[in-house]
């Protein structure tokens, strides 16, 4: 069973966020079963590498879309990203030196975070995005 299932609740009504939330999900979903069936380092390892490149490709994505916008909360969401990337490549770093294998907690760590920010504040700046053309 999937970690994480995209369902509308996570719409924050911009389709460029939209698919690359559901392709992070995706990827995320897929480190879960990667780890849930014991694969080895290496692939586990680039299946992670892959999620971490992703993530910091949308963040950019975003930042770039909501800062071209004008978006007020700009600063502080850039920071929950910049957050979240420091703390994703801490993970990678003690599961590539053997001292941090990724287990079910970690998983539930990047499900909440993930699910929390699109809900919380992804979903802010939709109404704004959209009340300046963007859909
Ligand atoms: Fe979609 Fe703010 O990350």
């Amino acid at each position: 069973m999937a970690l994480i299932t995209w369902n509308d609740k996570l719409s924050v009504q911009i389709r460029q966020c939209d698919d690359e939330h559901k392709r992070l999900i995706e990827m995320v979903n897929q480190l879960h079963d990667a780890m849930k069936e014991g694969k080895g380092k290496q692939v586990i390892g680039d299946v992670l590498n892959g999620l971490i490149s992703y993530t910091k490709n949308h963040f950019a994505a975003e930042e770039q879309l909501l800062k071209s916008h004008g978006y007020p909360d700009y600063e502080k969401h850039k920071k929950e990203h910049n957050q979240l990337t420091l703390t994703v490549l801490d993970l990678q770093k003690g599961y590539e030196a053997g001292s941090a294998p990724l287990s079910q907690s970690v998983m539930n760590f990047l499900k909440d975070w993930l699910t929390n920010h699109i809900q919380g504040v992804d979903k802010v700046y939709g109404p704004y995005l959209n009340g300046k053309g963007v859909k």
